[in-house]
């Protein structure tokens, strides 16, 4: 099974074979606008669609309260939009209690207030019923979008999909209660589809036949990112291809399997009973959970140190995230430096079976700790 280039981790891509059969398919019933749900190419655009209709719909000072412990990418469409932000911290377990909303939405009376769980896991505690008051709330679902969690507090709720599949492009935006305003979005990137699967080849390439060189599969899908989502907060319709492909993903049956097989990954290495060696699992996988990641507290070496150990084998592991540049984030509580510093996602995806789980595993019982 282990030829030299079998990898776990990394980018996300299509065979030619399934390529062949998504561009085949009919076209989409399920995944198309409407009054309140608009397809869009990325998460950051869905989050700008929320704040251009708030901002169409109620008078704003442009002051949010956010995540402290989010991607770059969230706080991005903020930033664009003008909004001046301030944080909220989480605990060892990621965790945010309702109460603690509260607090701050008194004190700081926000227009906006964004929430997210972590790794599919509810991280939200509702202590209190959430006194919004005239807070306008954001459920950020791009984590937990599988596992299916409601807030009943939401007025808007946006995914990213690019996390779950090799979708080349996608999010959505939702108004929960009511229909969006006039929003401008121009049509689907140019190029975007086609580019996306000229760099799925590369790898495909390189990881079946050892053929190409891994740096240039990597610049091109680090030319990707640049060229359609870094910066680009113009409201995009989602493309025609990553509109098949999701009606294809969220097909009763298909949809089912991942589910379950990010389950049986997540289980697999959950039950490994040396954990202590390395660190300990965030979390227990709750019925209903589907994971997105496994995220482990590395205590007993550094986590640089075990994911360099796991990369030469192959295996890439990310960090969720690198802390954001493009604003200064305080407060950041203990935990949340902890988390920071600690916290390594090892890929439970459903490209993945149990026996690649044991491979991981295995590299970890190797693993000599001094
Ligand atoms: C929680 C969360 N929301 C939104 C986004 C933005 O998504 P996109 O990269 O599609 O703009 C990200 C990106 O990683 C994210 O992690």
């Amino acid at each position: 099974m282990w030829n030299q280039t079998y990898e776990i981790g990394s980018s996300f891509h299509l065979l030619n074979k399934k390529i062949l059969e998504i561009e085949n398919s009919s076209e989409p019933i399920n995944i198309q606008d409407s009054e309140n749900l608009k397809f869009l190419s990325s998460g950051r655009q869905a989050i700008c669609a929320c704040l251009t209709d708030i901002t169409k719909t109620v008078n704003t000072n442009k002051t949010a309260l956010v995540p402290a412990y989010t991607c770059q990418s969230v706080l991005g469409g903020f930033l664009e939009k003008g909004y001046h932000l301030s944080f909220y911290s989480v605990d060892q377990k990621f965790q945010v209690r309702t109460s603690t909303l509260n607090n701050l939405i008194k004190n700081k009376t926000p227009d906006v207030l964004l929430f997210h769980p972590y790794f599919g896991f509810d991280t939200i505690i509702q202590d209190q019923l959430l006194d919004k008051q005239s807070t306008i709330v954001i459920y950020d679902a791009t984590q937990s979008w599988a596992s299916g969690f409601e807030y009943p507090f939401a007025d808007y709720k946006i995914v990213s999909l690019r996390k779950w599949a090799a979708l080349p492009d996608g999010a959505i935006a939702e108004k929960i209660n009511g229909k969006f305003c006039l929003l401008s979005i121009e049509p689907e990137q140019e190029d975007l589809t086609k580019d996306t699967l000229q760099v799925y080849d590369l790898k495909e390439k390189y990881l079946s036949y050892q053929k190409g060189e891994k740096s240039e599969m990597l610049q091109g899908f680090a030319n990707l990112k640049q060229t359609f989502f870094d910066n680009q907060y113009t409201l995009h319709s989602m493309t025609n291809f990553s509109r098949k492909m999701l009606e294809l993903f969220t097909a009763k049956s298909t949809l089912k399997e991942w589910q379950l097989q990010r389950r049986v990954n997540y289980q697999t290495l959950y039950n490994y009973a040396n954990w202590d060696k390395i660190g300990t699992p965030y979390f227990e996988l709750a019925t209903g959970v589907i994971p997105l990641y496994f995220p482990l507290n590395v205590k007993n070496m550094t986590r640089q140190d075990f994911q360099e150990y796991l990369a030469t084998n192959n295996v890439y592991c990310p960090v969720v995230w690198p802390i954001p540049q493009n604003v200064e984030i305080t407060p950041v509580s203990d935990e949340l430096a902890k988390i920071r510093k600690n916290c390594l996602c090892i890929p439970i995806d459903q490209r993945y079976s149990k026996k690649d789980m044991e491979y991981i595993l295995e590299l970890i019982d190797k693993l000599k700790i001094y």
